[in-house]
């Protein structure tokens, strides 16, 4: 991590300690983010339950542990139908819909999941969702959730885990000769490769394949699915302004500290959008793992 990055970071991490931290916004701006990301990655990549999963039954019970808006999971439950079973978890419901406009065939849960797994839900589930959790990864260590993730499992249930690889994030333009050196920057510093430095609070998705394996899993597997967005080009804009939208969000809570990084931050973002709008965009290529508990 660059002094920088860690000085911006020491500032908004007081509450790093408390298990139900979390860095991002929960609010109406996090909400379109995550429902737009949602729609773009299912058109992007094709699928929501990625094919190296049989195909479940329409009586399967899946959870989809931070859920967010659900919109995963509803999307899952209109593919196999009403006779699904079907659980969405989060420590914070905030960006969920009311109970009211759901499925009836799915229920919101607040759990937070460093906690013990209900007993109810132990050994429960043919599917286990999680997406995009890593902010929430304490100290670049995944293992407890990983615990609690098998535990959710029945034996030869799957578990779908899906990050992005920020280490591998480029820039795409609309034509070779385009200078964008805003854009540049940002996907440097989201990369955290600003000072060829790499980002080793995020270290843990290189190793996650291994971890999935040693702590029980069997046919762990990384599926790597950059690519499908530059079959996808149409789309590239609408994947990366959202992005964009989220480092505006972390750019202005690092200057309302008073950290001078925040006004630097923010002038990166807002000419990393003229360069969106001069034809190029930043991919950050989506990383699934598969795996399953043995039988
Ligand atoms: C980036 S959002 C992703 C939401 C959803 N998975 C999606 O892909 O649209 C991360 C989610 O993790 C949830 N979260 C963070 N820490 C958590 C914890 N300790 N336990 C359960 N959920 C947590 C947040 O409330 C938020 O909804």
């Amino acid at each position: 991590m660059s002094a920088t990055r860690q000085d911006e970071q020491a500032v908004l991490n007081k509450d790093y300690s408390k298990s139900d931290y979390y860095i991002l916004a929960s609010d109406f701006q996090g909400t379109v983010r995550l429902a737009l990301q949602q729609y773009i990655w299912r058109e992007a990549l094709g699928f929501n339950i990625h094919p190296s999963i049989p195909p479940l039954e329409p009586t399967a019970s899946i959870a989809d542990i931070a859920c967010g808006t659900t919109l995963w999971l509803v999307e899952v439950g209109r593919q196999l139908g009403p006779p699904s079973d079907l659980h969405a978890f989060d420590v914070n419901l905030q960006q969920a819909p009311p109970k009211e406009w759901l499925p009836e065939n799915l229920t919101l849960h607040k759990w937070n999941f460093f906690e013990d797994v209900p007993k109810e839900f132990k050994g429960k589930f043919d599917l286990v969702h999680v997406r995009l959790i890593t902010v929430a990864i304490k100290d670049n260590n995944p293992v407890p959730v990983i615990k609690n993730l098998f535990k959710l499992l029945r034996p030869g249930g799957h578990l779908q885990w899906d990050e992005v690889d920020v280490y591998k994030s480029f820039v795409v333009k609309a034509y070779a000769e385009l200078e964008v050196p805003a854009m540049d920057a940002w996907c440097a510093w989201m990369a955290g490769t600003k000072e060829g430095q790499g980002n080793p609070e995020n270290e843990w998705r290189r190793h996650l394949t291994g971890m999935l394996t040693e702590n029980g899993f069997q046919t762990a597997q990384r599926h790597d699915e950059g690519d499908r967005f530059l079959e996808h080009k149409h789309l590239m804009r609408y994947n990366s302004d959202p992005l964009l939208m989220l480092s505006e969000q972390y750019a202005r809570r690092v200057y309302s500290t008073g950290n001078e990084q925040g006004t630097k931050l923010l002038k990166t973002v807002e000419a990393a959008a003229k360069d969106a709008e001069n034809g190029s965009a930043m991919i950050m290529p989506p990383i699934i793992w598969v795996a399953q508990k043995p039988l």
